[in-house]
C-alpha cells in the first residue's frame, strides 16, 4: 500500500463554486496541489471528490494527513 507524501505543511484555502465537483490530491504528488494531476499513478491511491454545496472558501489538506479527507482537521499540527 502507498503511503501519501506530505505536499504542505498547511492547507491550501480555495475559493470553490456550487455544485462543481473538485478533486483533491490524496497521494500528495500532484504539481497542481491541492488538487490531482495524474501523478497518482504508479501508486494505489485515488484523489478524493468534492462537491461544493455552496460558494466559499474551502481549507484542503495539504499534509495529506488529514482524518476528513479532503478538508483539513488540523492533523497538519501533529
Ligand atoms: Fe495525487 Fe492524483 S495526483 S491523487
Ligand atoms: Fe492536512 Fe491540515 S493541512 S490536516
Amino acid at each position: 500500500m502507498s503511503t501519501a507524501v506530505r505536499a504542505a505543511d498547511t492547507p491550501f484555502a480555495v475559493e470553490v463554486e456550487q455544485d462543481k465537483d473538485y478533486w483533491w490530491c490524496a497521494c500528495g504528488l500532484s504539481q497542481n496541489q491541492p488538487f490531482c494531476d495524474g501523478s497518482h499513478k504508479p501508486t494505489d491511491i485515488t484523489p478524493v471528490k468534492y462537491t461544493a454545496t455552496k460558494s466559499r472558501t474551502v481549507f484542503f489538506c495539504g499534509c495529506k494527513a488529514t482524518g476528513k479527507q479532503p478538508l483539513c482537521d488540523g492533523s497538519h499540527n501533529a
